[in-house]
């Protein structure tokens, strides 16, 4: 038995002259949610957009937007990320927060908490998290650009997070985010991932729906039953 995968564009790669029609585009492709990259020049090297643009692709998309956070100070931005139109909302381990107040105040917004790992951060940092959040997001490049090569490193920790989520019998999603095409996907999936995030490999082609359906064809013949 294999799973249905969820595929998450993410709108780095768009062309953001022409932001909502490249959100459109995704919608009617058939993806599961809108992946959107929030860079504030300090957590990571680069900087990139704002609960004003969020606004901006919530009035262009019913899809759920899943607003990844690279920012320093997450605790301070999470109210406006909820107001804009975010449904999922990510901060990263690195940050030097209280993370379990700002997952519990994620939820309190009625939104979903993720909690986000760089690759070089060990699966250990995010165990004692595990039942404060709805998705855990791996990391399968160094965040701050998109179109980075996948490293397979990564593959080990999604399995060890799997392991741990189903062995404490918690339904936690388990996203991958950074270089994924065709020819990983079906690597990822298998060792636990369930949510793919793809920029590059979706937007970097003309027809998307082709590729959200190949991406979503490889990942959920190679995963694990659920
Ligand atoms: C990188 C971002 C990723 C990135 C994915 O910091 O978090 O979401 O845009 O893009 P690709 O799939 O092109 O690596
Ligand atoms: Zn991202």
């Amino acid at each position: 038995m294999t799973a249905a995968v969820k595929i998450a564009p993410s709108i780095l790669s768009a062309d953001f002259g022409a932001l909502a029609r490249e959100v459109e585009d995704a919608t009617a492709a058939g993806a599961d949610y809108i992946h959107v990259d929030v860079m504030d020049g300090h957590f990571v090297p680069n900087l990139t957009i704002g609960p004003i643009v969020v606004e901006a692709v919530r009035r262009a998309t019913h899809l759920p937007l899943d607003v990844h956070l690279m920012i320093s100070e997450p605790a301070r931005y999470v109210e406006a990320f909820a107001e804009a139109g975010a449904d999922i909302i990510g901060i990263h381990v690195e940050v030097d927060e209280d993370l379990a107040d700002t997952l519990a105040r994620i939820r309190r917004l009625g939104k979903k908490a993720a909690i986000t790992l760089s690759p070089q951060t060990g699966p250990e940092a995010i165990e004692p998290l595990l039942e404060a959040v709805d998705q855990v997001l791996v990391m399968s490049v160094n965040p701050g650009f998109g179109g980075q090569k996948f490293l397979p490193a990564v593959l080990h920790k999604i399995e060890r997070l799997r392991k741990r989520i189903d062995a404490r019998g918690l339904s936690v999603d388990i996203e991958v985010d950074g270089g994924i095409s065709e020819e990983n996907a079906g690597q990822v999936a298998r060792a636990g991932a369930n949510v793919l995030v793809a920029g590059a490999a979706i937007f970097g082609h003309a027809d998307r729906k082709a590729r959200v359906e190949l991406l979503r064809r490889v990942a959920s013949e190679a995963s694990l039953p659920r």
